[in-house]
C-alpha cells in the first residue's frame, strides 16, 4: 500500500529528504499569535517537522501509522510517540496546533476536517505544508523526464481535489476556505533552494512512493543517475496552508 511504503525505507528518508528550515516554524508560531503549549503531528515520519516544534518548547506528540518511521525519528527527538494513522488518532485531547507535513494528503478525505477541528482548541493553528523537489535547471529536468518516462509518467502526488495548478489557492486550503470551522485560510510559500550531488539526488528519489511501487524501482534509479550532471540544483521549497479553528 503506497501510504505506509515509507517505513522500508526510513533511514534512507532521514539521510536523503530536506529538511524543513527555521522560518517555517517562525510562519507557524506566528500565525498562531499565542503561546502554542502543545501539538499535535499528523504523519510525523521520521521527525523532520517534530524536531522544528520541539525546539521551539512545543510539546509535541508524534503520530504515525508506520513503526519503521517512528522508531528512526525517536532517534532525533524525545517527543511522546503515538503509533496510529490519523483516523485512529484519540480525539479526547485538544491540543494547540494541529500540523501535518507532506502527511495530510495520506490521510482519509471522509471525516478529515471533523477530526482536525475535534483536535483543536478554539482559536488554535492549523498547518499543512511541503511541496514536490523540483530541479531548478530545465535541461537537467527534461533529460530526467525523458529517463523517468519509460517506468512512470510523474514521480508528484496529484492535487486530492484535483486543483489545477495554475489556480492561486491550493489543497488543502481550498477545502479550508469551505468549512466554517475554520477562519483566516493563508497560503504562503518559503523557498529553499539546495545543491546535492547527483547521487544524494538519486538517493532522494528512492525515498519518493511513486518509485516505490514500482516492481524494479532500481530500474528507474539508474536510468535517471546515468544523465545527471555531478550536482543537481533543487528547488525544495515550502508551501504551507494555515488556518484558526473558530
Ligand atoms: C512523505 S512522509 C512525511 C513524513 C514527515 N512528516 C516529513 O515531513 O518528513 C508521509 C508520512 O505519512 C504517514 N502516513 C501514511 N498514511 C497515513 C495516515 N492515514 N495517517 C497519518 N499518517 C499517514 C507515512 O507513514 C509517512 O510517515
Amino acid at each position: 500500500m503506497r501510504a505506509l511504503s515509507f517505513g522500508a525505507v526510513a533511514e534512507r528518508y532521514e539521510r536523503y529528504r530536506p529538511g524543513y528550515p527555521e522560518e517555517l516554524a517562525d510562519l507557524v508560531l506566528g500565525f498562531a499569535g499565542r503561546p502554542i503549549g502543545s501539538a499535535l503531528e499528523i504523519g510525523a515520519g521520521t521527525g523532520k517537522a517534530t524536531r522544528l516544534f520541539a525546539a521551539r518548547g512545543i510539546a509535541v506528540t508524534a503520530t504515525d501509522p508506520d513503526q519503521a518511521m517512528l522508531d528512526e525519528l525517536r532517534k532525533h527527538v524525545g517527543v511522546r510517540t503515538i503509533r496510529a494513522a490519523f483516523e485512529e488518532v484519540p480525539t479526547g485531547e485538544r491540543y494547540d496546533l494541529v500540523y501535518a507535513a507532506a502527511a495530510l494528503h495520506w490521510t482519509r478525505p471522509d471525516g478529515r476536517w471533523d477530526r482536525v477541528a475535534a483536535l483543536l482548541k478554539a482559536g488554535g493553528a492549523f498547518a499543512s505544508f511541503g511541496g514536490p523537489v523540483r530541479l531548478v535547471d530545465p535541461a537537467v529536468e527534461r533529460a530526467v523526464s525523458e529517463a523517468r518516462a519509460p517506468f512512470l509518467d510523474t514521480d508528484e502526488f496529484p492535487s486530492p481535489d484535483g486543483t489545477p495548478p495554475e489556480r492561486e489557492m491550493q489543497w488543502p486550503g481550498t477545502e479550508l476556505l469551505q468549512d466554517a470551522r475554520f477562519t483566516d485560510v493563508r497560503q504562503v510559500t518559503i523557498p529553499q533552494r539546495l545543491t546535492v550531488s547527483a547521487s544524494a539526488f538519486v538517493g532522494l528519489l528512492s525515498t519518493i512512493s511513486a518509485y516505490l511501487q514500482l516492481p524494479e524501482p532500481e530500474r528507474a534509479w539508474e536510468a535517471i543517475s546515468r544523465v545527471l550532471p555531478e550536482t543537481v540544483e533543487i528547488e525544495g521549497g515550502v508551501v504551507a496552508h494555515l488556518a484558526r479553528r473558530t
